[in-house]
């Protein structure tokens, strides 16, 4: 933990009532930031509200679903007028979609719905970032994508292939925002203990923990710790990469 290292700057979190982006959000808060933790269920916002502590004081809660253009446009004009500006955009919605299923018996509705909100909603949530972050010329931006979209799973083909475009997304526009300060960047994990994988098949959780040499699963601190350097003033000089966090299983 580093003290008030986000001090006066202002984070957006998607995904942010649960796991992986409420551990990144509960960190930017209680390292002086000002959050808004972003998520389609309310109910899980409540609780993640009441569950932060100390820092409940430095976040506010708004229900968005990403793959709503409207509503993600809306989010961050009305937080950059509230707050004056946005530094920071994490994009930790996602679903993991059937789990165990082969290609055969893998539905199209199934599929476009997994593509619609992890593939597609960083297409929208990554658009209205840049354009709140560009009248200030600084931004951090962070893509939650997946080992799964790197090195592919079986049994998961709209989470892959969903992941795999988040890969392209981050590459493409951390380029096209390079001669700017703002970076776009991403995270690929192994599987982390996460409500996500509650619903996960277990042949399948085996077959992913299996890969890990280290053997085990990752955390939710293990994550926030890498995205809270990747969204610092500190990480100036990377953009367009997607960072391995995977207890060993990536090795290019
Ligand atoms: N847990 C893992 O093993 C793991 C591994 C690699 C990548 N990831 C990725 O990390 C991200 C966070 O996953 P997690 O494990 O914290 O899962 P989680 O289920 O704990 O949290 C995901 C959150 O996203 C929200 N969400 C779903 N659809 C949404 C939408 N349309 N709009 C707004 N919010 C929406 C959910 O309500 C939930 O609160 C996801 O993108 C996931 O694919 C997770």
């Amino acid at each position: 933990m580093f003290e008030n290292r986000f001090d006066g700057q202002v984070a957006i979190i998607t995904g942010g009532a649960s796991g992986i982006g409420l551990a990144i959000g509960t960190r930017i808060a209680q390292e002086g930031g000002t959050v808004v933790l972003v998520d389609v269920n309310a109910e899980s916002l409540d609780n993640a509200k009441t569950s932060i502590g100390e820092v409940a004081g430095a976040i506010e809660t708004q229900i968005v679903d990403v793959t709503s253009q409207s509503s993600v446009k809306q989010l961050m004009q009305s937080v950059a007028e509230q707050h004056g500006k946005v530094d920071i955009v994490v994009n930790s919605a996602g679903i993991a979609g059937p789990t165990a299923t082969n290609i055969t018996d893998y539905s199209l509705e199934d599929f476009r719905k997994v593509v619609d909100i992890n593939m597609t909603g960083s297409f929208i949530v990554t658009k209205y970032a840049v354009e709140t972050m560009q009248p200030k010329g600084y931004g951090r931006i962070l893509l939650i994508a997946s080992m799964a979209g790197k090195e592919g799973n079986p049994g998961m083909a709209g989470y892959t292939t969903s992941k795999a475009g988040v890969f392209g997304l981050v590459k493409g526009i951390g380029k096209e925002v390079a001669d700017t300060e703002i970076t776009v960047n991403g995270i690929a994990p192994a599987v982390i203990a996460t409500p996500m994988n509650l619903a996960t098949a277990q042949a399948q959780l085996d077959y992913m923990t299996a890969k890990i040499p280290m053997g085990r699963l990752g955390t939710v601190d293990e994550v926030s710790s890498l995205a809270c350097w990747i969204v610092s003033k500190e990480a100036s000089f990377n953009t367009g990469v997607v960072f391995d966090l995977s207890g060993g299983r990536a090795t290019y």
